[in-house]
């Protein structure tokens, strides 16, 4: 690539690399650069920036194009650090166009807010991310918008059943938060888009081993914050289509909202994606191994992890997905109390007790009590515990979680 050639217009699809010929690493090495080559350097620059300045006013005028999400003339519209990590995150997620903005959380309200209007109808699974619920029930209702909760094991025929003639959005997100239901994406897609309704997926656990454009889903968000980040050291969202109509429509949404994200962390999430593909091979693994001992202890009733075989949604999973990554639920005994659990937790070592997960630290989180569902019963009998397997060595973690069972065993009551 020589150096300091033109860049490419953010505004347009970048080229694409030829999936076919290159494998998910050597792609994750390139993405984001072409374009971007300043002096040789090897990496595009951190651009910090409010005011564009321009030599005249008619090339201001032509920078500022009727269309919002054509424009291109202050901060608030990206630079090119932004513009590098779309084009990542697109090739990541196999989608063309993708719009970063500050948080996971605005990556999933975002889209809501620009597919859906006042009077409209939006389906969410009842495994959803908490946050989402939340502002489903709270800032959706304020603007007459109804969501109904569906259970995350529904098929095609219950979907169906459930769309209505103002519904315009079917959300997903799979493995649902917490209980890691896998959803038929693909049949519900297309029972969604028989009816003309929008396919909105959170695909943060499945990240590059989900191909969403593959299975139907229009439109992806992804916290980036997890793995991609990858550091536990930033925050950022990403929404990520296949058709530059539906990129359109929530580029203008993110524009009209304010969303911007700090090219610092932009630059943090570039980084994180070039060492994604090993941490991402490695943590799988990593998950399974630890997830496997679990599954085989007596203090644990049922590993909620869809790559262990038997594990609910493992066939689903095995059929859609070409991964895991390494974050899943654990169901203690119901011989064994919440506070017991909570012990054991406060005795691990090596596990940090804390929201998130992606980053290189492994991580534990009670689930019991925090977890809504109004579609169908909580399921379980015995303490949940949400678990992140980080780049720790195995046996290192698996002595620790063993000395934590005694805790449990120990615990009276
Ligand atoms: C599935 C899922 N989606 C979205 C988010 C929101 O990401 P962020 O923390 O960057 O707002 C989270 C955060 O935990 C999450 O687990």
């Amino acid at each position: 690539m020589p150096d300091d050639q033109a860049p490419r217009s953010p505004l347009q699809a970048p080229a694409a690399l030829s999936p076919a010929a290159h494998a998910f690493t050597t792609r994750l090495s390139h993405a984001g650069r072409a374009g971007t080559r300043i002096r040789g350097f090897v990496n595009p620059p951190l651009l910090r920036g409010s005011t564009m300045l321009y030599p005249n006013c008619g090339e201001r005028q032509a920078a500022s194009a009727t269309r919002l999400d054509q424009a291109l003339n202050y901060g608030t519209m990206g630079n090119p650090t932004h513009h590098a990590l779309e084009d990542v995150v697109a090739e990541i997620e196999g989608g063309t166009r993708c719009q970063i903005v500050s948080t996971g959380l605005a990556a999933v309200t975002t889209p809501l807010l620009a597919f859906l209007k006042a009077g409209d109808h939006c389906l969410v699974p009842d495994s959803v991310y908490g946050p989402t619920r939340t502002f489903c029930d709270g800032m959706l209702v304020r603007m007459g918008i109804e969501t109904t909760y569906y259970r995350a094991d529904i098929d095609a025929a219950g979907i169906a059943a459930l769309i209505r003639p103002n519904t315009t959005v079917l959300y997903t997100e799979s493995p649902g938060s917490h209980t890691f239901e896998v959803q038929d994406i693909p049949a519900l897609a297309q029972a969604a888009h028989a009816r003309g309704v929008k396919v909105l997926m959170d695909n943060t656990w499945g990240i590059h081993f989900f191909q969403p454009f593959q299975h139907g889903v229009d439109v992806s968000i992804q916290a980036l914050t997890k793995y991609v980040g990858g550091h536990s050291d930033m925050l950022l969202g990403s929404v990520t289509t296949a058709s530059d109509e539906d990129w359109e429509c929530v580029r203008t949404a993110a524009l009209v909202l304010g969303q911007y994200a700090s090219p610092d962390d932009c630059w943090l999430a570039l980084r994180g994606a070039r060492t994604l593909g090993l941490r991402l091979q490695h943590q799988m693994q990593s998950g399974i191994t630890v997830a496997k001992w679990l599954a085989g202890r007596p203090e644990v009733a049922q590993v909620l992890h869809p790559a262990l075989p038997g594990a609910p949604g493992h066939e689903l999973w095995k059929r859609d997905f070409t991964g895991a990554c390494s974050l899943f639920g654990v169901v203690f005994q119901s011989e064994f109390s919440t506070a017991a659990a909570c012990a054991m937790i406060d005795s691990l070592e090596l596990f940090g007790i804390g929201a998130s997960w992606g980053g290189f630290e492994s991580l534990v989180l009670p689930t019991t009590g925090l977890v809504v569902r109004t579609a169908g019963a909580w399921a379980f009998d015995g303490p949940v515990a949400r678990f992140h397997i980080g780049l720790e060595d195995t046996s290192d973690l698996i002595a620790d979680l063993d000395r934590g069972l005694a805790v449990l065993r120990a615990h009276p009551g």
